[in-house]
């Protein structure tokens, strides 16, 4: 197979919070993985930093450990994770004090790309931005990443966006959203944009409703201390959901640029109508012997919802008239995200008589098992005159497209696309702002009222109100697994 690997230039990469969970879950084994296929070599360093004191060498082996751990299961020889290893340094930093910032300036190299990646609470992002910057470590051309959460609130975000543009430049800023760096993610624009196939029927017209779905098996253990303060809407709507519902809302931008996609995006936020608390559905997984989520969190009295299911219009040309339903919880059935595209019936039947028309439902899946299927209605083959009866069109891309290889998790390509300089699949300021204009007065609507999220079985579908929601339509939730 020709290597369609293209490497990057020479960088410095100083990673905060290097001892974190997503650092060692996601951050470096994705690096790894990265290096592992020759994207970048030995001319590339990563300067691990936090708060505990630990040397180079111990942040190295812990390294590898997680690489052993959470690395894609891809053979791995000992000599690659060596290798890796050996590009990497660890400083121990104050955020908010003096120490270590001479230290990391000191490993900085002038000539090579310097990204600071702020793997590290929110709170810590207007100090660390300013340290960086006034140290002089921050040069016009670095990057700085931030992960989620990007705030609390419009005001908290609005804070934090000011905060980091008094040292750094919008198209400095890479604000991660790993659901964009997901391959089917990106899919949906290359379905949508470069087939002349789907935009045409891609509205009101044609569309009765669309459906987006990230339903979750695990719960939220370990976490509590942020999900209880959260809750689904903060932690997934307001951001991976609302990247999903801009994909597919969104105009065709005129280029694949960072700037014209953003646009577009930006756009289907503002077009949305505000949601009265009648088209929500909040819930909360209970479960026997301490295992619900009140007792995962600790707070035997959270009204904090771990499951949550809106309508949402947008309310523009294209889609008026086309609701969209969104759902996300957690402890569900399964594990599945899709976005599912309902096509209007015919405007005539003439097959009266031979069975239901089984409407064309477009799936875009995103996981597992990457790839898309049509919903169609077809003769049933053989004896007995005409019948219809529903086939599906299916693709899976394991399968359909062997060559591509391992499955891509998302920050491999996020990170890349830091180093190259490509802001395309990372969210804007004004667009993490509109988001949270659009959130926050359904979050303050439940809050005024105080109302509990409606418990539902782990293991189950969600809440019966969520049922009720869509259903209140004449439609119908897809299933979550069998
Ligand atoms: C994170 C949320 O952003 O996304 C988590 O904070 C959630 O609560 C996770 O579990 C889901 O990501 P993925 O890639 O596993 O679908």
């Amino acid at each position: 197979m020709v290597s369609r690997v293209i490497p990057v230039q020479p960088f410095d990469l100083v990673l905060f919070g290097a001892t974190g969970d997503l650092a060692r879950r996601k951050i470096l084994p994705a690096l790894f993985h990265r290096f592992q296929i020759g994207q970048f070599d030995s001319n590339c360093r990563i300067i691990g930093s936090s708060r505990s004191d630990l040397t180079a060498e111990a942040f190295r082996s812990q390294t590898a450990d997680a690489i052993r751990e959470f690395g894609q299961d891809v053979e791995t020889k000992a000599e690659e994770i060596a290798g890796f290893t050996a590009l990497l340094d660890y400083v121990a930093v104050d955020a908010r004090g003096e120490n270590g910032w001479d230290a990391i300036h000191g490993k900085l190299r002038e000539d090579a790309i310097r990204a600071f990646y702020l793997s590290v609470g929110p709170a810590l992002f207007p100090d660390i931005a300013r340290r960086l910057s006034e140290t002089g470590i921050a040069t016009p051309e670095s990057r700085i990443v931030l992960e989620k959460p990007f705030g609390h609130d419009l005001a908290s975000a609005r804070g934090l966006n000011a905060a980091l543009r008094e040292h750094f430049e919008e198209q400095q800023i890479y604000r991660i959203d790993h659901y964009l760096g997901k391959e089917t993610v990106q899919n949906l624009m290359a379905l949508r944009f470069a087939n002349s196939l789907f935009e045409p029927l891609w509205n009101s017209s044609h569309i009765d409703h669309v459906q987006i779905t990230v339903a979750e098996s695990i719960g939220i253990e370990g976490r509590e201390e942020y999900y209880d303060k959260s809750g689904a809407m903060r932690d997934m709507v307001q951001n991976h959901l609302m990247q999903l519902l801009c994909l597919t809302a969104m105009e065709p931008p005129a280029h694949f640029a960072p700037n014209a996609v953003r646009d577009e995006k930006v756009k289907v936020i503002e077009a949305l109508r505000p949601v009265a608390q009648a088209s929500i559905a909040r819930g909360q997984y209970r479960g026997k012997n301490g295992d619900g989520y009140r007792d995962h969190a600790g707070n035997p009295a959270s009204r904090t919802e771990s499951y949550i299911a809106l309508k949402v219009e947008v309310a523009n040309w294209r889609w008026a008239g086309t609701p969209f339903y969104l759902r996300t919880g957690k402890r569900l059935r399964e594990r599945v995200s899709e976005i599912a595209v309902y096509f209007r019936d015919p405007p005539h039947n003439i097959f009266e008589g031979s069975g239901p028309i089984h409407g064309n439902v477009l799936v875009i899946r995103l996981q597992p098992d990457e790839g898309i299927t049509l919903k169609t209605t077809i003769k049933d083959p053989g004896p007995g005159g005409m019948r219809l009866t529903g086939a599906n069109l299916d693709m899976t891309f394991a399968d359909e497209l062997p060559e591509s290889g391992r499955p891509q998790d998302a920050y491999e390509r996020l990170i890349m696309d830091v180093i190259r300089g490509n802001q395309t699949l990372f969210m804007r300021g004004d667009e993490v702002e509109a988001a949270w204009a659009w959130a926050d007065p359904i979050i303050a609507g439940w809050q005024d009222t105080g109302e509990a999220p409606q418990p539902y079985d782990s293991g189950s579908a969600g809440p019966d109100d969520s049922l009720l929601l869509i259903h209140r339509d004449g439609r119908r939730w897809r299933s979550i697994g069998t």
